[in-house]
């Protein structure tokens, strides 16, 4: 029989315990050293009644992070640590900052700092299958956190309702611009969840577009999500349609504030509907200055004390006890998604204001007194 991470753990802590008891040597001979024993993932102190008892021996989790150079992801970081300690575990986090081997590496580092399981977002979708053989192969669990990774055993993925995004998305700005010319600003090729936001959009525009009411002009994705790339499409989108673009729709905000950089150096910016995804600070003020249409809210908070709960669980060899199952091209993997809300300028102070997300006075900074 297979046993779990935590047992060996167990194991581990249990023969140290006899060894100080006993106060063996390497040879099993007794000797006089009553110096404590530290196991990689425990410690030993002296109980009331004089003797040794294990204490701390805390789940340990290791969280491999893409990137902490984008808004979103700071605070998954944050939240996520601070889900873990409330659960009385502990979590060391490392950042690739978009790189795939660097990713790769650390989460080797971890796996051998003795965690209990590991929590990954990919860069790389495919990439990152490595880890997941990587971790099985010491008997360690990987949880997929907000993107999926692809052509791998993973255990379980936790995330929301990305195509829900795109249709959010793109139900908004159908609403306004009913008929006309659309352009699409992608996210990084290389996240499954792009891939997902787009496929939502598409379920909302196809129809629109079979009907001859919308056209799209423009559709490209963005590398690696940034700004810089997706300012390069809209310009290029712009300038092969003569500036006549009815609608866009970007994959995150961090896109569209691309778009929005590019509309403003053509004096477009807020006559063309953009929507976003994240609901970053700075896009929660483009909305309420009017040069963003909408954006996606995703409660990041529920997102990381879900995670943080069913790493745990899976940790101590409990089931995660989920109901539904998102098919990754290898398997069909346990899954969490959670719900994404649309937000603009009418709700925008009953959702992310009155969740704390951003305050309100971070948000109206530049049109409020
Ligand atoms: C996606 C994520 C988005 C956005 C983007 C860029 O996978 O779901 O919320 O942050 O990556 O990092």
């Amino acid at each position: 029989m297979k046993r779990s991470f935590m047992q060996l753990k167990h194991i581990v802590l249990a023969l140290a315990l006899i060894c100080v008891v006993s106060a063996c040597n390497g040879n099993g001979e007794l000797k006089s050293t009553q110096e404590p024993i530290m196991s990689a993932n425990s410690s030993l102190q002296s109980d009331s009644g004089g003797g040794l008892a294990p204490v701390g021996d805390k789940i340990k989790i290791g969280f491999s992070m893409d990137t902490l150079l984008e808004e979103r992801w700071l605070k998954d970081k944050d939240l996520f640590k601070a889900a873990v300690e409330a659960l009385g575990a502990e979590v060391i986090i490392m950042a690739a900052n978009g790189d795939d081997a660097k990713q790769i590496s650390q989460a080797e580092t971890l796996i051998g700092q003795g965690i209990d399981i590991l929590v990954v977002v990919p860069h790389n979708a495919e990439a990152t299958a490595v880890i997941v053989k990587k971790a099985h192969s010491v008997g360690i669990k990987v949880v997929a956190y907000d993107r999926l990774i692809k052509n791998a055993d993973i255990d379980l993925y936790v995330s929301f309702d990305n195509e829900k995004v795109g249709e959010l998305q793109a139900e908004a700005i159908t609403k306004l611009v009913p008929r006309g010319k659309y352009v699409y600003i992608g996210g990084a090729d290389t996240d499954n969840n792009a891939h997902l936001f787009k496929k939502g959009v598409f379920n909302i525009i196809q129809p629109m577009i079979d009907k001859g009411d919308i056209r799209v002009v423009y559709d490209q994705w963005a590398k690696d999500w940034t700004p810089v790339n997706a300012l390069a499409n809209m310009k290029a989108a712009l300038s092969a349609n003569d500036n006549r673009v009815d609608a866009v729709i970007a994959a995150n905000d961090a896109t569209a504030g691309g778009v929005i950089q590019a509309l403003t150096a053509q004096g477009l910016a807020g006559k063309i509907p953009v929507a976003g995804q994240d609901a970053e600070l700075a896009a929660a003020q483009r909305i309420v200055e009017g040069t963003q249409t909408m954006t996606v809210y995703k409660p990041i908070k529920a997102l990381a004390e879900k995670a943080a709960e069913l790493a745990v669980k899976l940790a101590k060899g409990e089931n995660a006890g989920t109901d539904r199952k998102v098919n990754n091209g290898k398997i069909e993997v346990p899954s969490v998604l959670l719900l994404p809300i649309a937000v603009d300028k009418f709700n925008i102070d009953e959702t992310i204001i009155a969740d704390g997300f951003h305050s309100r006075e971070d948000v109206y900074k530049n049109v409020e007194k």
